[in-house]
């Protein structure tokens, strides 16, 4: 991760990399392809390659056509101008998200369609078919990750399930048209009305979180006079090794029931007559670049279910969660797909269980982008900022774990620009509300278009009206395609709201 940069000081350089030294601007020295900042102490504070020589060799990754240099600097003969009517920029999609900034506005998510379909099916391909007579692979999308109805309208018709964690999900999952017996339910705090609109549903799975939840389902279950699925979620103590606040499978979590119990309850479970135990379930945590803690998983599972055989119980289906990590900078580690689904399929196969999991992040986290204008720029003592439209209550996630997310801004980059040091924050009044801390930026400036990448999972999702900001639009692009599927809502809309109580109108 990026340390912060010593604003008490300005900041020096060392770096024998490739590339040709470019300007020096705010006491920084780059080199274009990888650089090394350092402080007058010679401490390192950050270094990498920068997002835009990153997004520019691979724009594939990021679902982008990046647009070439104008005409008149490609010393194109025919002159200024290009094609009538055409938008300089990056496309997503197919669609020059310029046009959708001038339509939409900004902040604004924009989803890829065609991006999500392609890795749910990237993902059905590494997890391969069921085996001897089990049933394929169940992909239940986390609606958490991002619950925009069309996006998950997009995995509904491509036959996704989903992993909910409150009504409003269940509620958004079945609007959208996935299969009531394709979602299974998690969290540590159902209310007996999210566990009575589960069991209306008919859902796959109520996921049991602790011996006081099964108690209640269990009469919410007898009261409605159904014979409702359950799986139990275990806790299997296993290490992901990820950002502490992404840990959900630690002893000391709150998420799931201890292997010491997970027997006995699956056994009450069992012997319920209002229940049926479906399976075993479990999610460790997210930002996982390593088949080996799903191994560990699967061991520790696997005790339970000899156990629960040797008492003649048989399950349907092992759950093993989400979690899948994506790389947000140059040289990050991620997943490796194809080698975790044959080490999942290795670890279940000879179980005869159908598996499910239930990734969020991985399916749609590289399929989104915010754009955000630059509002303007500022010279502090200490760090130039860079001052846009988007801010902590439109993507949280820099702010709340120091999350990275590349930004590139919307037009034509020259390779050989100079890159300037910079923090990109937002107009919320918070010394935490930034979108990038000592980052090295091409020169912006006041109405430039800025994409911030990676902004698909976690993004929108956990955005808020803090400082009365109205939430981000949403658009869908596909192929070519594009609509506005959130619209801002005017800050009137906001206070329609709300009620002054009676006493004091
Ligand atoms: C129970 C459960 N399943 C799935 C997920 C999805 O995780 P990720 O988005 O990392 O795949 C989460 C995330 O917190 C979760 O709590």
């Amino acid at each position: 991760m990026l340390r912060e940069p010593n604003r008490g000081s300005q900041f020096g350089w060392a770096s024998p990399g490739c590339g040709v030294d470019v300007a020096l601007t705010c006491g920084v020295s780059l080199r274009y392809g990888a650089w090394v900042g350092g402080s007058d102490d010679g401490r390192l504070v950050g270094s990498g390659i920068p997002d835009t020589a990153w997004v520019a060799a691979h724009p594939e990754r990021f679902g982008l056509e990046l647009a070439g240099p104008p005409p008149s600097r490609r010393g194109d003969e025919q002159g200024e101008g290009g094609a009538p009517g055409a938008v300089e920029g990056a496309r997503l999609g197919g669609v020059a998200v310029h046009e959708i900034a001038e339509v939409a506005g900004t902040p604004t998510y924009v989803y890829d369609a065609e991006g999500i379909r392609q890795r749910l099916a990237r993902l059905r391909s590494a997890l391969g078919a069921g085996k001897g007579g089990v049933p394929d692979p169940l992909i239940c999308f986390a609606v958490k990750a991002n619950s925009a109805l069309a996006v998950l309208r997009v995995l509904a018709r491509e036959g996704a399930g989903a992993d909910i964690v409150s009504g409003g999900e269940l509620r958004r999952a079945l609007e959208a048209g996935i299969a009531p017996q394709r979602i299974v339910f998690s969290g540590v705090g159902k209310t007996d009305t999210e566990i009575d609109a589960a069991i209306a549903a008919g859902i796959r799975s109520i996921n049991i979180e602790s011996a006081e939840e099964l108690q209640r389902v269990m009469a919410r279950a007898t009261a409605a006079d159904r014979s409702v699925p359950v799986s139990l979620r275990l806790n299997p103590d296993v290490d992901p090794e990820t950002h502490p606040y992404l840990a959900t499978g630690l002893r000391q979590s709150k998420f799931g029931v201890p292997m010491v119990a997970a027997v006995e309850l699956a056994l009450r479970a069992h012997r319920h007559p209002n229940l049926r135990l479906v399976g075993l379930a479990c999610h460790i945590g997210s930002q996982i670049v390593d088949a080996a803690p799903y191994r560990e998983s699967v061991m520790h599972m696997r005790r339970t279910i000899g156990s629960l055989r040797d008492a003649g119980v048989t399950l349907a289906q092992i759950d093993l969660g989400g979690g899948l990590g994506v790389a947000y900078r140059p040289g990050e580690p991620e997943i490796d797909i194809a080698a975790w689904g044959r080490a999942v399929r290795v670890e279940t196969d000879d179980l005869g269980l159908q598996l499910v999991v239930e990734p969020g992040r991985w399916l749609v986290a590289e399929c989104g982008l915010l754009l955000t204008r630059v509002i303007g720029r500022k010279r502090g003592e200490g760090a130039a900022f860079v001052i846009v439209d988007a801010a902590m209550n439109d993507l949280l996630r820099p702010a709340l774990y120091e999350a990275y997310h590349p930004i590139v801004p919307a037009h034509h980059v020259d390779p050989g620009a100079s890159l300037t040091i910079v923090d990109v924050v937002g107009p919320v009044c918070e010394s935490g509300d930034f979108l990038a801390l000592g980052r090295a930026m091409p020169a912006v400036e006041a109405g430039d278009l800025l994409m911030v990448l990676d902004a698909g999972a976690y993004g929108m999702v956990m955005a808020s009206t803090y400082n009365a900001r109205p939430l981000p639009a949403e658009v869908l692009v596909d192929q070519g395609r594009w609509a506005v599927t959130r619209p801002r809502k005017t800050t009137e809309q906001l206070l329609g709201d709300e009620a002054l109580p009676p006493w004091l109108r």
